[in-house]
């Protein structure tokens, strides 16, 4: 039988172990070393008959024995096993490998659950880390605590933004959740970058304006808009409608079983089509900045919302598969990586203005690591 190395392993040892880790299929095995030698004889296609007859010195019943393991566990693969991806791998996230879809594709699906009471309590067992950091010798220059001559409007925007998770159940008006969309999700302008020809501008920056985000809506409470999942055509300024058959339940269910998805008005999950980004940044480090673009996304879109007088919420915790399955995207060229929501909030959320000094005179425990108290 022809075989191939799968081209996304990489191996470690982990205390005594040594691990072989396919990052894309997130299997985890542990083999005898001698594995990394016998893998290493299926650079290209090889036979597996001919492979035992080459590796010298070795009782070929071992080795064909190490060769269905190694098959087995999908770290030998047949041509059509190989090529399943018609080379989608390689062109979208072949510059960055093997660090960034190693990180990206072994962090995919993982499992959500609250922390219970005693584990939280295990947790910080140790004493909690401090949550401020400060140097006692240092010279210091105390500022002066006046409020900032922010304008009205974008300070009250900015110190009402809270993250909602409750929800009237009032649909949104059309126009409202156009004004969100077009605001987070539009083209601000566009700019001439020569080879890399016209790129867009938003209202969030984006490492090389390369602006690789993509939105997608579920909506079920928006007047006028039937539910379902739409793609938001960023140029048009219009939805494409990809599907009906989109509960509040099913979407609760991708994000963790959270209320806040499932109770929203709708909730927009932002994608990145990778290659839009690797084409012009070879190093992995080009994954962090995507990274950074959605956050930015994910902030813009609350202080829109705020704005607005919707409540938002952000969730990463959400099952990559089954959304990208849920959008009809591969999951590869183009990944989930955000979740958006929004609705008419239950109540303002606990009001905030920047600390004040009786604030910050609480604060003092907070600047060493302390164990936790009863
Ligand atoms: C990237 C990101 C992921 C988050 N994921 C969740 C989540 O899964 N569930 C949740 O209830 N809140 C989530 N939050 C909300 C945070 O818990 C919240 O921002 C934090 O408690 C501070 O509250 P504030 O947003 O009102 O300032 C997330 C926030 C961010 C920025």
């Amino acid at each position: 039988m022809q075989l191939r190395r799968a081209v996304t392993l990489v191996c470690y040892w982990h205390h005594d172990d040594f691990v072989i880790h396919d990052y894309l299929r997130r299997t985890t095995t542990v083999f005898d070393p001698v594995a990394a030698e016998i893998l290493s004889l299926f650079d290209d296609w090889t036979d597996s008959e001919q492979a035992v007859k080459n590796l010298d010195g070795c009782d070929p019943e071992s080795v064909g024995q190490a060769i269905a393991a190694l098959r087995e566990r999908g770290l030998l693969l047949t041509p059509k096993e190989f090529g399943a991806d018609g080379g989608m791998l390689e062109r979208a996230w072949g510059t960055w490998a093997p660090e960034a879809d190693m990180f990206h594709f072994a962090t995919r699906d993982a499992s959500f659950e609250e922390p219970t009471p005693e584990s939280r309590q295990e947790r910080v067992r140790e004493g909690r880390p401090a949550i401020f950091k400060n140097y006692p010798g240092a010279d210091r220059i105390l500022l002066p605590r006046r409020p900032a001559r922010l304008t009205d409007e974008f300070g009250k925007v900015l110190y009402t933004r809270r993250t909602h998770r409750a929800f009237t159940g009032e649909p949104v008006p059309l126009d409202v959740f156009a004004a969100l969309l077009s605001t987070v999700f539009g083209p601000a302008g566009f700019i001439d970058a020569d080879a890399f020809g016209t790129l867009m501008l938003r209202t969030s920056a984006s490492g090389g304006a390369r602006h690789e985000l993509e939105a997608y809506v579920a909506v079920f409470d928006v007047t006028g808009i039937e539910s379902g999942v739409y793609h938001y055509n960023v140029l048009e300024h219009s939805l494409e409608l990809l599907r009906q058959d989109c509960s509040r339940e099913h979407a609760a269910r991708l994000c963790a079983d959270q209320s806040a998805i499932r109770d929203a008005a709708f909730v927009v999950f932002v994608t990145a089509v990778v290659e839009r980004m690797a084409v012009k940044y070879r190093h992995p480090r080009a994954y962090r900045v995507m990274l950074m673009n959605a956050g930015h996304f994910g902030q813009t879109f609350a202080l829109t919302a705020t704005a607005l007088g919707l409540g938002p919420f952000q969730t990463a915790a959400f099952n990559d598969s089954g959304v990208e399955q849920m959008l009809g995207v591969d999951g590869m060229a183009e990944v989930a990586l955000y979740a958006l929501a929004a609705g008419w909030p239950t109540g303002p959320g606990p009001a905030r203005s920047p600390a004040g000094l009786e604030s910050f005179g609480r604060t003092v425990l907070c600047t060493e690591s302390t164990v936790p108290r009863d």
